[in-house]
């Protein structure tokens, strides 16, 4: 037998291994860089300096977004409030407890909470509020139910694909404006199909899919 194999065949099986393992190493880190970006981002529940809670204020006080977010319908950017919107309240409500020192500190000195980022677009990525909101897209498709949270949690990818699913099919999503705060609403889906359609025709929505629209 080994004049026919030259000896060198001996350790083929090593060689064969070692490279198999190489090549096994190389996909696991591509996949890993290819889907880390959505994977960590989504849960991501950071503590906050002042332990506010969109279950108290929205669910159980009523409170709409736009209270305290105004400017969401209105720009690109949908703004954080100044602690002195919150003392519209703490004035009265609470007004010594410890949970709201650094508000009231912060409404004193005229200094912003520095509450911690949780959604984050990257610089190359254009993104519009108002764009979104005002043409029937609910604050629940990319932010989750934010009305149940006592921390705010990154609930959806907000990666490249999650974006362009929707701009493929945005009949699927789209409601009436004024119930676009309304986070708790459900849709059967057969209204759901016929008042899409009725609302892309209306608006002449064309949400884009070029490159231009997202990357400029
Ligand atoms: C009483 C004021 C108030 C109201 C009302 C309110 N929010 Fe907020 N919201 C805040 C504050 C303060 C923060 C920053 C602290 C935090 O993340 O919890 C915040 C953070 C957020 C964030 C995360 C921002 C980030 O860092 O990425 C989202 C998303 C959000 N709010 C959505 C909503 C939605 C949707 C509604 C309505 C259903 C709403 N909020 C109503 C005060 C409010
Ligand atoms: C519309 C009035 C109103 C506004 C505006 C408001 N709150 Fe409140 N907040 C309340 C009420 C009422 C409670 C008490 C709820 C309860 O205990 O059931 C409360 C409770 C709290 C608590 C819990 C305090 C404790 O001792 O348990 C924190 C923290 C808090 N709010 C932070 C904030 C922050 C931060 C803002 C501004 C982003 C804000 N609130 C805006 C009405 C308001
Ligand atoms: C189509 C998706 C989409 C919808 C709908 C949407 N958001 Fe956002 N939101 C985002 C993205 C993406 C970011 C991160 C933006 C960035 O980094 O520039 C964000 C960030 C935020 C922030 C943080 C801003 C900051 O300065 O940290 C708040 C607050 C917020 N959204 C509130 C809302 C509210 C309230 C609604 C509904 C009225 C809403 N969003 C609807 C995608 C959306
Ligand atoms: C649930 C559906 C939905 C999701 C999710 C969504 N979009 Fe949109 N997008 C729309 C609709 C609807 C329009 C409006 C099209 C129109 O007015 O014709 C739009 C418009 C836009 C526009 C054009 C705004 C302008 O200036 O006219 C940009 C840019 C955009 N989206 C970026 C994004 C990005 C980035 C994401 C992901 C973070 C995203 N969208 C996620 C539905 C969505
Ligand atoms: C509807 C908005 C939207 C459109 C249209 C869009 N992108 Fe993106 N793109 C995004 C978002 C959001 C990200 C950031 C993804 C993340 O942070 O995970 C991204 C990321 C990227 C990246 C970085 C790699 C990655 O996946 O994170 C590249 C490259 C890219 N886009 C190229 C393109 C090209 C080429 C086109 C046109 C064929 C395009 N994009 C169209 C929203 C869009």
């Amino acid at each position: 037998m080994s004049d026919i194999f030259p000896k060198w065949t001996n350790r083929l099986p090593v060689k064969i291994l070692i490279g198999a393992l190489l090549l096994l190493g190389l996909v696991i880190v591509g996949l890993w860089y290819y889907f880390t970006p959505s994977y960590t981002r989504v849960g991501y529940t950071p503590t906050q300096p002042v332990a506010y809670s969109h279950k108290i204020h929205v669910d159980q006080l009523g409170l709409d977004c736009r209270y305290c977010h105004d400017d969401v319908d209105e720009s690109a950017h949908a703004n954080i409030p100044a602690a002195s919107t919150c003392m519209n309240c703490h004035e009265q409500v609470l007004p010594n407890s410890p949970k709201l020192e650094k508000v009231r500190a912060s409404a004193q000195k005229g200094e912003p909470i520095p509450w911690v980022k949780v959604h984050k677009m990257p610089e190359f990525v254009f993104f519009n509020h108002a764009a979104h909101v005002n043409r029937g897209v609910s604050c629940v498709e990319c932010h989750g139910q934010v009305n149940k949270m006592e921390k705010v949690r990154h609930a959806k990818p907000l990666n490249m694909s999650f974006c362009l699913d929707c701009h493929r099919h945005p009949e699927t999503r789209l409601r009436r404006p004024d119930q676009v705060y309304n986070l708790d609403l459900q849709i059967p889906q057969d209204k759901q199909k016929k008042q899409g359609k009725q609302f892309v025709k209306k608006w002449n929505i064309d949400a884009s899919q070029n490159c231009s629209a997202c990357h400029r």
